[in-house]
Parts: structure tokens; sequence; C-alpha cells
């Protein structure tokens, strides 16, 4: 197929949702142009391959894990930052492998999660409106009138700060540092002032003696040394996603190149927009957010538009119900797809459903209730005999406060302490490994 043909792909009357008012169109024309010529930042091939496994999953024979930002930033897209992402990434794959015997898929909310969707278009501060902050991608976070305009030529940063990261992961999951042996370092430089870290380092000393027993017996696979990891982000600001969007030469399919795997927001899901229009028209694997007003027939709708051909690995769908609500809405939502005959992979983001404002004015969440929501998650799968399939969150590497609770007890007051998000609250390190460590009982539990 020629390259020309990709400008017919897409219904471009639809009305798509949560898109910036670029005040500079020319600009626009000119960035998205250059976009088209770049290389693409992942492979088709690679995405198939992650299709693949996401069909493993959706079968209970692999454990989704998928964590990063709410919103990258192109300040923190630094070597640490990076690594320290990466790091606990690894660390709550181990675990989670560990603890429950599976394999588990590791993908990042990273290498290009830089726009983000607004319930208001407008912030006020004081007398002073000015657009919302859309991420990285759109506008600035600084609140002036220069900052808040958007600005197409970010986009161009955007592909930038997704190709830089994207390689330094490539570097670090497969050029050694990866290797399970290496168990032991990925906790190096992180606090140990709680029962976390001891843990961690017995489960690590544990898996290096099984690791040493193996090589006893001649046996130090390949698998060992290099680990899979995949890039993904939510697809919402379209002209970046379709001029990245390629023809594959091996199967002359259409790929959204910019990430392994592409997630249509809550907001944008509309069965008549362009983004679910955008969706159905790539080959990548693609997941939907499933909010807490989410009818039983609209999931029907979406996996029919979505994969109308039962592709085993196309749709998975990571619900946000909230933990008041998990164990009420999502049994129906399970049992109409079982009834159907078709097969998704369900994936529990216990995060967007659980945000409030604290008493201090920062926008937070309590560990409590994120692990309510995924026990919910773990509790509905297990009566209705299907498999939880994975995990989807905001986590940093970094030591930041900005959900309270956990085993370092963070609490409202301390929210002030190191509350850097640019957007929504990220679980830090040892919250995330906590986690980790709870999700690996109910994953073993519920085998
Ligand atoms: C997000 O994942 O950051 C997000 C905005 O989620 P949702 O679409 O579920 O609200
Ligand atoms: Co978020």
């Amino acid at each position: 197929m020629p390259s020309s043909q990709i400008e017919n792909l897409f219904n471009e009357s639809l009305i798509a949702h949560q898109q910036p008012e670029w005040p500079d169109k020319a600009k626009l024309a000119e960035v998205v142009n250059e976009l088209r010529q770049l290389p693409p930042l992942v492979f088709a091939g690679e995405c198939d391959n992650l299709k693949n496994k996401i069909a493993q999953a959706a079968s209970g024979e692999a454990f989704w894990l998928q964590g990063g930002d709410c919103a990258e930033t192109f300040a923190a897209a630094t070597a640490d930052s990076i690594r320290n992402r990466i790091k606990t990434i690894l660390q709550m794959a181990a675990v989670l492998q560990y603890g429950a015997s599976m394999p588990v898929i590791k993908v990042g909310r990273m290498a290009g999660q830089f726009a983000k969707p607004r319930s208001d278009n407008f912030e006020k501060r004081g007398d002073i409106e000015l657009p919302a902050y859309r991420g990285d991608a759109v506008n600035d976070l600084e609140f002036t009138k220069e900052g808040r305009t958007p600005d197409p030529s970010r986009l161009l940063k955007v592909y930038n700060t997704s190709s830089a990261t994207l390689n330094l992961v490539r570097a670090f999951t497969q050029g050694g540092f990866a290797d399970l042996r290496l168990v032991h370092e990925w906790n190096k430089g992180f606090i140990k002032d709680s029962n976390i870290g001891p843990r961690y380092e017995a489960m690590a000393k544990e898996i290096g003696r099984a690791l040493d027993f193996m090589r006893s017996a001649g046996i130090n696979p390949e698998e060992f040394k290099t680990v899979d990891f995949y890039s993904s982000h939510e697809a919402l600001i379209l002209e970046y996603e379709k001029a990245l969007t390629r023809i594959d030469s091996r199967t002359d399919l259409p790929y959204d190149v910019s990430a392994h795997f592409l997630w249509i927001g809550e907001r944008t899901r509309q069965l008549d927009g362009a983004h679910i229009d955008f969706a159905k028209k790539i080959r990548n694997p693609i997941g939907v957010k499933l909010g807490p007003k989410t009818s039983q027939a609209e999931v029907i709708d979406l996996i029919n538009a979505l994969n109308p051909d039962d592709e085993p690995g196309r749709l998975t769908f990571i619900t946000r119900m909230g933990a008041k609500n998990i164990r009420s809405i999502l049994p129906a939502l399970i049992d109409t797809v079982t009834k159907s005959g078709r097969k998704v992979l369900w994936v529990c983001d216990p995060m967007h459903g659980n945000t409030y404002e604290s008493p201090t004015g920062y926008k937070t969440r309590s560990f409590d209730d994120v692990l309510d929501e995924v026990r919910g998650f773990f509790e509905v799968h297990n009566k209705l005999g299907t498999h939880p399939g994975g995990i989807h969150i905001e986590l940093t590497g970094d030591d930041v406060t900005e959900c309270v609770g956990g085993g370092l007890e963070i609490s409202h007051d301390d929210l002030a302490t190191r509350y850097e998000s640019a957007c929504d609250p990220r679980l830090n390190h040892t919250q995330s490994l906590e986690l980790a460590f709870l999700l690996a009982e109910m994953l073993r539990d519920s085998k």
C-alpha cells in the first residue's frame, strides 16, 4: 500500500474530543509533515509479539504489568528518572513472577505519555483564567498565557523525547542491566526504612540461589539475561498518532509506530468518535478504559468495533471503577463478555476511580483505596472464574509523597514534602513494591 493511502485511512469527519485548540494551524501542518517523515519508534513486529503475549494473558497464562507516570514531562526524561522507573517495574515484575510463578508482561506508561485529557478546558486561579494544562505535548504547566498556549512544535519534542527514552529503555533491558542475576542491584539506591526493602532483599537472595542451582546443573538460559519491555501511552492527540501511523512492509497493514500499545481513555471512547475510528484502523494491540458508567451494550459494541474478527490479544479492557464500585459494577460487564464468547484481557486500573483532593489541597489517592479496588478486581474474577489479567498503575521510582498511606504512612500533611506530579498522584517506589507483594499473594491464591 503506498504511503499516500494512509491519508484516506481515517474518517476525518468524526468528532475528536479533548483535542487542543492550536492557534497556529500552519505551524501544526508543518509539524505533522515533519513527523510523517521521521523513522518509526517501534517496529510492527514487536507490536505483534506483544499481541501474542496479551493473548496468553487473556487465556490466563500470563499477567500484565503496566506502569509509569500519569503525565511524562520533558524535564523528567533524565537518566536517573527513567532508570528508577524501569528498576521499579523490573522489581515489581520479579516479585510477581517469583511469587505467583507466572510470566509477567512488562509495559511502561512511558516514552510517549505526554498528553492529558482534562475535565475542564480552563483553569482559574484568582481572577485569571487560562487554558488547562494538557500535557507537555500541548502546553506548559507554568500558569502564564504564553506557557498555556498550545504550541505544535511540542509534538516534535514528544517524538524526540520518546525516542531518547526508548533508547535508554532498550539499553537497560537488553544490555545486561535487566539480567535476573542483578535482581539485587535493582534495589540499590532506594530508601530502606520500611519492611519492604528487607522483604525484597530476602526474595532476591532466594532467586539468586535458585539461579545458582540451575547454573550448577548446566542451565543458564538466555531468557534470564534480557527482558522484553514494551512502551504504551494514551492515543489522545490524533494529529500526532496519525502522523506516526505507517504501513508495515511485512504485512501491508497500518500500525501506529509511536508505541507498542495504545489505549483510548475514558473521555474519548465514544463509539462514533474519531478516537475509536483511529483505533479500529491500526493493527497494534489496543486498550480501552472503562469507567463506572460503562454499560453492557457499550462493552459489546466496543468489542465488535475494535476486534470484529476476534483476533487473539487485540483488545484489552482497563477497568477503573473506583474501590466503592468495582464489586457491584464489574461482574455484569465480565459476564456479558464471557457470554458473548469473545476474549479480552481484563486489566485493573485502581488509580483513576480513587482520586480526591486532600484537606491540604493536593490531588491524591489513598494506598488503601488502591489496594481495595485491586482486591475487589480479584474477588470478582475469582467468583466468575475469569482471569484477573493485569494491573495498570501510575508510579514513579522516586521517593515522592503523592499518594497517602502505605508502609511509610504518608499523611495528608506529608504530601507537601515532595509532590512532583504534573498531573495525577503516583505511587512511589516503596508503595509500588508493597503493592507488588500483595498482588503476588492475590495472584497465587487465584490460580
Ligand atoms: C489516565 O490514564 O491518566 C487517564 C486520564 O485515565 P482515564 O481515561 O481512565 O480517566
Ligand atoms: Co492519570
